[in-house]
């Protein structure tokens, strides 16, 4: 397809933008979207399509509504923490137990963690899913202290998560390097968090889809079909979690394991911030800084491609780099150490022909506009979400392109507003997609608004 063309032929829209927070601004209407989301202790991403406390949302969540209520920022993150299961690992999921059965699929009877995940060391008294998402919460627990400390000293709240971190982190560093090459793998799309991308097709083209009536979607209920995975790879889904289930949540090789690039530089930039955090806990911190800048280095070897301008993820069952354009493979550009020459090819990845920033997308496209796969609105294949504009914004601002990341959060600001805080819009058109009144898109917008320079998430060594 002539990306040239579809520019023309596609113009992306200009929408008028009210930096104040008064009544009916875009940081009033943001503050208001997540006082709806609260449900007393954590905040749902929406209240149609995803009812209960998804991981990777509550550490995005925390990092904006710190601005405006930075004890419920801490609450958020404690609420999380206080599902984590004996072996360290933070579900993916934990489930309101006033939400009907039927609201969500897969419903807690699916996961079964307190049965099925004695042995992993499930708490009994919360039900969670059985796997995880992208280790963000270090990151957003320094930023939640860092907004407030007087109140986190007070409280000892990174006393009191510092231990759980801690234990995530290790989780993670020792039960998931299947590749045995120092980089974690994720065993399910749904763990790396960019769900559908194309960078699963050819792993997940390997297992046999649970038959289509064995279970009952209930997302189709709030989100058009054509924004949604297909029944086909959500059949494979539904086998991938059960077999992990019906081995006990056992680690160790199943039909998908795949090194991720995203996945891996969140681990590491919570690693740096898991470090200030011992640093404000009296420790040194040295030894953390130090995996951090391991985790940056297993990362360039195992998953750089200098060809591609950007990571690869990589298949672990086959060793093969994966050879799809996702924007996975942008995000390590908010790693502090990647080494200047690969910084530099990222950020011309990003605004090359393939992602198109600043010429022919103002948000960042989830996968290459150019590529066979991409799809302007189904589910992370192609549609813009903020998460990934806000870790790009951060690492722009880290390496020094002040301009575009300058453009990059007037983009994400405008848009958020104009979408009525989206789940995920078209990258051409900022069209809605998915829900809207979306969690992380109004909490990073709060973010944007609060904190413009970005140093408090520029976690330098
Ligand atoms: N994001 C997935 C969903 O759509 C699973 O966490 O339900």
């Amino acid at each position: 397809m002539d990306g040239t063309a579809q520019l023309t032929a596609r113009p992306v829209r200009a929408f008028a933008y009210d930096p104040s927070s008064a009544p009916g601004s875009p940081h009033a209407r943001a503050v208001a979207v997540l006082d709806a989301n609260w449900t007393g202790t954590s905040t749902v991403p929406s209240r149609g399509l995803y009812p209960h406390q998804w991981s990777w949302d509550s550490a995005f969540i925390a990092i904006g509504l710190r601005h405006v209520a930075p004890l419920r920022a801490q609450t958020e993150l404690e609420t999380l923490l206080a599902a984590q299961w004996g072996d360290g690992r933070v579900p993916h999921i934990v489930f309101h137990p006033s939400v009907p059965l039927d609201a969500y699929f897969p419903s807690p009877d699916f996961w079964r963690s307190t049965t099925a995940g004695r042995a992993a060391g499930a708490p009994r008294t919360v039900q969670t899913s059985g796997i995880v998402q992208p280790p963000v919460h270090a990151l957003a627990a320094w930023l939640v202290h860092r907004a407030d400390p007087a109140l986190s000293r007070a409280r000892g709240f990174l006393a009191r998560v510092y231990p759980r971190l801690a234990a995530w982190h290790r989780y993670l560093l020792h039960r998931r390097d299947l590749g045995g090459g120092g980089l974690v793998s994720v065993v399910h799309p749904w763990e790396q968090g960019m769900d559908n991308s194309p960078c699963w097709d050819a792993p997940l083209s390997r297992v046999a889809p649970a038959p289509a009536r064995s279970f009952r979607r209930a997302d189709l209920a709030h989100g058009a079909p054509e924004d949604r995975p297909t029944d086909l790879d959500y059949g494979r889904y539904v086998r991938l979690a059960a077999d992990y289930r019906d081995g006990e949540y056992r680690d160790g090789r199943g039909a998908f394991a795949v090194e991720d690039p995203s996945f891996n530089a969140l681990l590491a930039v919570s690693e740096h911030a898991l470090a200030r955090i011992a640093r404000e806990l009296g420790a040194t911190g040295t030894a953390r800084h130090a995996r951090a800048e391991r985790l940056t280095a297993a990362l360039v070897e195992r998953l750089w491609d200098p060809a591609y301008g950007q990571f690869l993820c990589r298949d672990v069952l086959t060793g093969e780099a994966v050879p799809e354009r996702g924007v996975t493979g942008l995000v390590p550009l908010l790693l502090p150490g990647l080494p200047r020459e690969v910084a530099r090819a990222l950020v011309g990845t990003l605004t090359g022909p393939h992602f198109g920033l600043g010429t022919r997308t103002r948000l960042v496209p989830s996968h290459d506009l150019l590529g066979e796969a991409f799809d302007p609105h189904r589910y992370w294949r192609g549609p813009a979400w903020f998460n990934t504009g806000w870790l790009l914004e951060r690492g722009l601002r880290l390496h020094g392109e002040r301009a575009r990341a300058d453009a990059l959060r007037t983009a994400v600001l405008e848009l958020a507003a104009a979408s009525d805080f989206a789940e995920y819009v078209d990258p051409y058109t900022g069209e809605a997609c998915g829900a809207t009144g979306f969690g992380w898109t109004a909490a990073l917008t709060l973010d944007l608004l609060h904190d413009a320079s970005g140093e408090d998430a520029a976690l330098r060594g």
